[in-house]
């Protein structure tokens, strides 16, 4: 029998005390899904561990046992929506100081205080896991520690560079720190995050017992990998860290881990140093621009999977897919990665087989067992009769881009499908309207339009046709939502909203080009500017028939016209899939010649290649064609990788008042 404690009025844990002298405080936030780390819960933990203190010199304690109350997961970390009231340095360090004093207390703590973890620990959970003195982890896939800050823009806080430092050695705690990965219980064992691992979170609460009554404490790390940490040996580590990570990265754009680095070069010999410092490097990258960008993207992620409607009692388990060319295939496959059961049909026996062929690589990544791969294959099923249609709670179509073939398509697929199923067409040219005009009910017809390649591209639009039944644009939601992917719901426009804003950048940097500017410039001013690739090199890697028709479709075709996009187009040479295009590809890589330009010139330049994205943002958002501007921005981020430290195009404009007002070339070259 437990006895229960009053330490005033608990609201996100619950502490007893059992008559075994031993503390239980189990984390539950109130009314939230997951334990976060925000002011409310900090305040009573730091009551629990003065009771813990207090019982502990009179006797009634004799360890404390830290765990979550939520069936998944432990803490995901600090909130984040508590962020945003700090917006000065001052108060960060206000509002560090008392948590690290805690942590501190947790850590001298007289009696054995164990945190015993089943699910995700991460961020700030981490940190006040390392402060206690033994750590027991459930061996769970669910499991994983981590440092997710860096993409946050900024570092642990709560002196958990220190801590994790001390019991991981430099090496392995940097590297998790900069890359801000999710660790498996089984490699955190190995590492020194963990300390013992149980099978189950049924005997968390025995092992947890145990490790008090007899004062297990963890060690840190072997003398070997702390030596690491001592000049000169830590100076060197730092340079190949600082070189690793601006391969990454670019310091001007997120200079998080590049401070991470220079606190570790400066304070990492000594435990004690590296704790003082933390805050001091930690508190301007909390309140700068990068970060609260970052913390707006994160947001915007969030609202994005807001999208799909909750408690939907439609659970889509199968799909069939038509068309595995290119995007059918790599759908097939993403929705088994995802858990699902997929049926591939095609005219052709041989491209079924080369599609499902190809998922291979997929799934070895996904599932690391044999028996899960096996299982995986086993649920992409060739289907050159289409049987699959009759049971499929989605159908998706992905044949060729024909007008009179899809129209016919789905007026057989409608007279097939379940009449729950979800009817969607990857069009990226078409008019939904125009595809669904053959069916019985074309309202039923939604857009679901993947981007290429479909594993790596965490956005897909869901399109909505005009008077398409509202319920079918929520079940496609939920089902992009089910294969762990970001909807956008979209109104059926050219170009839905993705490539209406892309193409307008690309296709007025492709003729800054025919006026005779240096395209390698274009692309790194565009770099500099913070996108994951230039808009010479997109256009190469997309294709240039591809470019050309997305021109077309968006009324864009007269800038290429006569152009070198025209030329290369009809002269086969396509890009990087036929090794040549604007530039000559090698090895998947373009070949560059090496130069140097000077950053103010290449910062102006890039603002200017940005803008006539941005313009078209803002039209997308005046015509409605996503809810609001906070959509659009993650659309534009998601689908295009427009750079997430400037927080959108939107937010990039109103921050900025609109970017350079000089009539550039880049806004004549779009209109
Ligand atoms: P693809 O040409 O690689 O593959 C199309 C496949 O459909 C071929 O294997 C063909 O045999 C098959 N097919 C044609 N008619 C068929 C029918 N009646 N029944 C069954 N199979 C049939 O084409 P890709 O690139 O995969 O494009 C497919 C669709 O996805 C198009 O609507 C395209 O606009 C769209 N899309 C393409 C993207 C891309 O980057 N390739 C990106 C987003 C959308």
């Amino acid at each position: 029998m437990k006895e229960t404690v009053l330490l005033g009025d608990l609201k996100d844990w619950r502490f007893t005390l059992d008559l075994e002298g031993i503390a239980w405080a189990v984390f539950d936030r109130e009314g939230e899904s997951a334990n976060s780390l925000g002011r409310r819960p900090l305040e009573e933990l730091m009551r629990i561990v003065g009771r813990v203190e207090e019982g502990a010199r009179i006797g009634d304690v004799l360890g404390l046992v830290i765990m979550s109350g939520k069936e998944k997961g432990f803490i995901v970390g600090a909130d984040i929506r508590e962020f945003e009231q700090l917006t000065t340095e001052q108060a960060v360090v206000e509002a560090v100081a008392p948590v690290n004093a805690m942590l501190d207390r947790i850590e001298r703590m007289p009696v054995p205080v164990i945190a015993a973890v089943h699910g995700v620990c991460v961020g700030g959970g981490l940190e006040l896991i390392l402060a206690c003195h033994y750590r027991i982890a459930t061996r769970d896939e669910s499991t994983k520690v981590g440092f997710p800050e860096v993409k946050l823009g900024i570092f642990p806080g709560f002196n958990g560079t220190a801590r994790s430092i001390r019991q991981a050695g430099p090496l392995a705690a940097m590297e998790a720190m900069l890359t801000g990965r999710m660790i498996s219980a089984s490699f955190a064992k190995r590492m020194g995050l963990v300390d013992q691992l149980v099978d189950s979170a049924g005997t968390l609460h025995w092992a947890a017992r145990k490790a008090v009554q007899s004062k297990r404490k963890s060690s840190p790390a072997p003398h070997s990998k702390a030596m690491l940490a001592k000049w000169p040996a830590r100076s060197f580590i730092a340079g190949k860290m600082r070189e690793e990570t601006s391969k990454k990265a670019r310091e001007e754009h997120y200079p998080a881990p590049f401070r991470l680095i220079d606190l570790f070069e400066r304070h990492g010999g000594s435990y004690e140093a590296m704790k003082a410092h933390e805050t001091a490097s930690f508190a301007p990258l909390m309140v700068s621009d990068t970060s609260r960008n970052l913390r707006r993207v994160f947001r915007l992620s969030e609202q994005l999977k807001a999208q799909a409607p909750k408690g939907l009692k439609w659970k889509p388990m199968r799909v069939h897919v038509i068309g595995a060319g290119t995007m059918g295939a790599d759908i097939a496959g993403w929705c088994v990665a995802s858990g699902m059961e997929v049926t591939l049909q095609d005219l052709s026996p041989e491209v079924i087989a080369k599609g499902i062929k190809a998922q291979g690589r997929l799934f070895s990544k996904r599932f690391k067992t044999k028996a899960l791969r096996d299982a995986a294959n086993a649920r992409l099923i060739a289907d050159p009769q289409g049987d699959g249609l009759t049971h499929a709670d989605v159908i998706i179509e992905a044949i060729v881009e024909r007008l009179d073939i899809k129209q016919n398509l789905f007026k057989d697929v409608e007279a097939k499908a379940k009449p729950d199923a979800v009817l969607a067409t990857n069009t990226s040219s078409l008019q939904i309207e125009e595809i669904a005009r053959l069916m019985q009910d074309p309202a039923r017809l939604i857009g679901i339009h993947f981007f290429n390649p479909v594993a790596q591209m965490p956005l897909v639009e869901v399109i909505r046709g005009e008077g398409t039944h509202e319920t079918d644009v929520e079940k496609g939601a939920a089902f992009v939502t089910a294969i762990g992917k970001f909807p956008l719901i979209a109104k059926s426009v050219p170009g839905f909203l993705v490539n209406r804003v892309l193409a307008p950048y690309m296709m007025s940097a492709l003729a800054r080009v025919d006026r005779g500017e240096d395209m390698q410039k274009i692309d790194e001013a565009a770099r500099t500017f913070g996108m994951p690739m230039g808009p010479v090199e997109l256009a190469d890697t997309v294709g240039l028939d591809v470019c050309a028709h997305v021109g077309k479709i968006l009324g864009l075709e007269a800038q290429g016209q006569g152009g070198r996009l025209e030329r290369l187009v009809s002269s086969g040479r396509l890009g990087k899939k036929t090794g040549e295009g604007f530039y000559v590809w090698k090895d998947g890589k373009a070949e560059k010649k090496v130069e140097t330009y000077g950053s103010s010139e290449l910062e102006r330049l890039g603002r200017e290649l940005v803008e006539p994205l941005i313009s078209e943002a803002q039209k997308a958002l005046d015509e409605g064609v996503v809810a609001n501007a906070d959509l659009v921005d993650a659309g534009v981020i998601f689908g295009t990788g427009f750079a997430p430290f400037r927080g959108g195009p939107l937010h990039y404009k109103a921050a900025h008042g609109g970017g350079p007002s000089s009539g550039s070339e880049a806004r004549a070259a779009a209109e």
